[in-house]
């Protein structure tokens, strides 16, 4: 018995460090916790967890339908957003085939093409952010592409490509080709020229746009992700879906989390003063730090990430370092509320005390 040869170009997902005592502000989690609706709704369905769920997910596809002005019957609901990549790389990847990504970015997207027999390609970034160029001079040279994983905003450097960016991409991939969008941090952008998948999904048929409960509705521990495309994508994805690929409970607290403006409203304010912030108290201490769209920022340590992370962790606080994403001098923080920011700084106080930095990593 041995497994399928493709399983060695996989790895274990190596997932934001939990300790013990330790303030975790390595998976972009929400500092407010879940959505209070969502908890409420919770208790009252436990008495149902005896009873398989919606596999379709009925309800909580209309109340979506309902709040995104997106047909129900064009959304798909995935065990995460994670599910659905996976999902999309199972309907349209054959053996051999190319996935198109960038060289800076989310790790599940190499995880579902090297599952499915893909070939990942990767393209280069400017300035942290996605080059719309490169993309579309990769999907020249690799004729065989039949997906491209675009994440807006970038997970993990915080940047976004612009409405014009975004549609010059989706204009110019060749109809064979799903473009992937992948909107996990989407609700925290305040850009005015930020795309919103779901007034592309009506215009360009290749296109999926994925979204979660993991961030702005604080549901990560329930594994809630959506998928909106036109109904030939969605389609396809149902018949690779698993029967009941989501929880009665998370199906319920989801749609209840829908309803919870307060909490969308705090979780969104609570960002964005942490995000100002943090901008303030980066530069003061001469931290090169990238502008970001998300719930995160992507800061220069100028020093071995993984070594500094262990410093952070050991002065109470656990950050992402971002070896694993290619970027060995770069950490990932979680923006959290005014007193995880607090316990952030301390940390990152001793730390940096503690730590030889490269000259070049100083801002001006
Ligand atoms: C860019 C990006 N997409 C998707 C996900 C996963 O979301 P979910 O919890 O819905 O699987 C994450 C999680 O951190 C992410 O950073």
């Amino acid at each position: 018995m041995s497994p399928r040869e493709a399983l060695e170009r996989l790895h274990e997902y190596t997932p934001g460090e939990r300790r013990a005592g330790v303030l975790k502000l390595s998976s972009n989690e929400n500092p407010l916790g879940p959505s209070p609706r969502a908890i409420e709704q919770l208790q009252h369905s436990a008495h149902e967890a005896h009873i398989y769920p919606d596999g379709a997910a009925v309800a909580l596809r209309q109340r979506l339908a309902q709040q995104l002005s997106v047909p129900a019957d064009q959304i798909i609901i995935g065990n995460g957003s994670d599910e659905l990549m996976v999902y999309a790389a199972a309907a349209f990847l054959n053996p051999g085939d190319v996935a198109l990504t960038a060289e800076h970015t989310f790790s599940v997207y190499a995880f579902a093409t090297n599952l499915f027999d893909g070939r990942v390609v990767t393209t280069r970034m400017r300035d942290g952010r996605h080059d719309p160029d490169a993309f579309l001079r990769a999907l020249q040279s690799q004729p065989r592409t039949r997906l491209v994983f675009l994440c807006n905003p970038n997970n993990p450097t915080g940047t976004y490509l612009n409405l014009d960016e975004t549609e010059r991409l989706l204009q110019q991939a060749p109809p064979e080709v799903l473009v992937v969008l992948d909107e996990a941090y989407c609700e925290y952008m305040d850009a005015a020229d930020a795309p919103d998948g779901t007034h592309l999904i009506q215009r360009y048929p290749n296109l999926l746009v994925l979204r979660t409960f993991s961030k702005l509705y604080g549901l990560a521990g329930l594994r809630v992700g959506y998928g909106m495309a036109q109904r030939q994508i969605i389609h396809a994805l149902n018949k690779v879906k698993l029967p009941f690929n989501t929880g009665i409970i998370a199906q319920a607290a989801a749609t209840a989390a829908l309803d919870d403006d307060q909490f969308v409203r705090r979780s969104l304010e609570t960002n964005r003063s942490g995000r100002r912030r943090l901008y303030t108290e980066l530069g003061r201490r001469g931290l090169r730090y990238l502008n970001t769209q998300a719930n995160f920022i992507c800061v220069n340590v100028g020093a071995d990430c993984r070594a500094f992370a262990e410093t952070m962790a050991l002065n109470g606080v656990t950050i992402r370092p971002l070896a694993s994403f290619g970027l060995d001098s770069w950490i990932r923080i979680t923006i959290g509320s005014d007193e995880q920011i607090d316990a952030l700084l301390k940390a990152l106080d001793a730390t940096l005390a503690a730590t030889d930095r490269h000259a070049d990593a100083v801002a001006d």
